[in-house]
């Protein structure tokens, strides 16, 4: 009997599909949707401090192999966000709040929100690509991202999860870094900063310019991310970036992953996405004869 549920540090998840951040994980509506639709568990919309309105239009374009995206982490602040946690009742699978602020006492208090909201897990936003003040200039440094992951673990109890990006320095250090700070876990890679330029008005197309790279293009990033950090790191690799099929969710487990995020591949597939790639998974596993996630999990890295 083929069991697709996996385990990450303390969660336990029905399946290895989780809802990646940013994607329809802001409104309890719409949590409570993806959570029908078998996800194996979801990360919310990146909260902060303060209420943000966001940058104006246009945010997000589609681009060759996947969507370039610079909203300017809207968000409604970690108070109001409170209603919208209220209004999930008893949802059953896991919900990870993602948080991001500007240095680890504004991470270790919003952490601290999202536990006593009764969220399930924590994933440390410390990579924005773009945002001034709240992104790689935490997310790229080994000494920064240490002492974040630490003062948040130092306050919760619930897992905590940086997501690190490969947009500057080496990611195994500073997955390292996180490792020794107390994560429970990574999750790699947050979305690649890059640009688009209409060429007919001879300008960049975002309001903000630069922005987020994510979808098919960089996968292959991110799993030369997920390898090399499963590698080097004791502790789970959650991979994300371009899942769009059964597929690639096998590749990702097979580079060491214990589970996938999925955000851009919502839009182009909907939701039906998170039950077809479970489908996959467990077909390709039976032709294998592989009976669980830890099965096969890692064996090209052997
Ligand atoms: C935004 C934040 C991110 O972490 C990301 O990867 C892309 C975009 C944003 O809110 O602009």
């Amino acid at each position: 009997m083929v069991n697709i549920g996996t385990r990450i540090s303390e969660l336990e998840l029905r399946n290895p599909t989780i809802l990646a951040s940013g994607i329809l994980g802001e409104t309890s509506g719409s949590i409570r949707r993806v959570a029908s639709h078998g996800a194996g568990a979801i990360v919310t919309k990146s909260i902060g401090m303060e209420p943000r309105e966001g940058y104006p239009n246009p945010t997000a374009v589609e681009i060759d192999c996947g969507i370039l995206n610079s909203m300017g982490l809207p968000n409604p602040g970690i108070e109001e966000f409170k209603k919208e946690i209220d209004e999930i009742d008893e949802i059953d699978i896991p919900v990870m709040g993602s948080i991001f602020g500007k240095d680890e006492e504004e991470f270790a208090f919003l952490a601290k929100r999202m536990e006593e909201y009764g969220l399930d897990a924590i994933e440390l936003n410390l990579s924005c690509p773009h945002a001034r003040g709240y992104g790689l200039e935490i997310g790229s440094s080994p000494d920064v991202v240490r002492e974040v992951v630490r003062e948040v673990r130092k306050k919760v109890s619930i897992p905590v999860f940086p997501k690190l990006s490969a947009n500057a320095g080496d990611i195994v250090e500073i997955g390292k870094a996180a490792e020794e700070g107390g994560a429970d876990g990574v999750v790699a890679i947050n979305s690649l900063r890059a640009m688009k330029i209409d060429i007919h008005l001879k300008k960049p197309i975002l309001y903000n310019r630069v922005g987020g790279y994510s979808g098919k293009g960089i996968k292959p990033v991110a799993v030369r991310c997920v390898y090399e950090l499963s590698r080097e790191l004791d502790i789970p690799v959650i991979g994300v970036g371009g899942v769009e099929t059964w597929e690639d969710a096998v590749e990702y487990i097979l580079a060491g992953a214990c589970a996938v995020q999925i955000g851009s591949a919502v839009y182009y597939r909907g939701l039906s996405v998170f039950a077809e790639i479970c489908e996959g998974i467990k077909r390709w596993m039976k032709e294998n004869g592989f009976e669980s996630i830890e099965d096969f999990r890692g064996v090209a890295l052997k």
